[in-house]
């Protein structure tokens, strides 16, 4: 599973790490490879922005490993799963991915936020303070917790 966003600092690497801890605890690490990319190059190679680290850490995580990468067209036919944290992204991945194949299998990350009402962005908290990290990190663990239901479910199934 590829998680995207537009810098790789904030969104999409926060995602990556409730993610990966939330499938951990449902005992299925190792069943299911998490990364994360944007699709701006203006980060590569920095961590995490420090108020997405702060965000994380306050609530128990280890942000520290990240390091911001880029989305590739070739990243496309080694996942699953392609999940964008905005209507922008969604844009933006949509026209790099180079199959139709590859196309059907973007969603948007929210698409399993259980609160969700209206549009599904995650709004980007680059512009916001302290507390606009710590909702979007409300919003990626209650969907992360979700999104492992439905994960189970299909590998379960498999
Ligand atoms: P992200 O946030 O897409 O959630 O990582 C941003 C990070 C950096 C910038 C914009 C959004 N930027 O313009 O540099």
């Amino acid at each position: 599973m590829i998680l995207v966003c537009l810098g790789n600092i904030c969104r999409s690497p926060m995602a990556e790490v409730v993610l990966t801890q939330a499938l951990k605890e449902a005992g299925l690490d190792g069943r299911v490879a998490v990364r994360s990319a944007g699709t701006g190059d203006w980060h590569l190679g920095e961590g995490m922005d420090v108020r997405a680290q702060a965000a994380l850490a306050d609530r128990g995580y280890d942000p520290s490993r990240h390091r911001a990468r880029h989305l590739e067209a070739d990243w496309f036919a080694e996942d699953d799963l392609i999940l964008v944290m905005d209507s922008a992204n969604l844009r933006d991945v949509t026209s790099t991915a180079p199959t139709s194949a590859d196309r059907s299998r973007i969603r948007m990350f929210r698409a399993s936020d259980p609160d969700a009402v209206g549009d599904l962005d995650l709004p980007d908290p680059w512009y916001g303070g302290q507390d606009a990290f710590e909702q979007v990190l409300d919003t990626l663990e209650r969907t992360a917790d979700a999104l492992v239901e439905q994960l189970r479910l299909t590998i379960d199934s498999a």
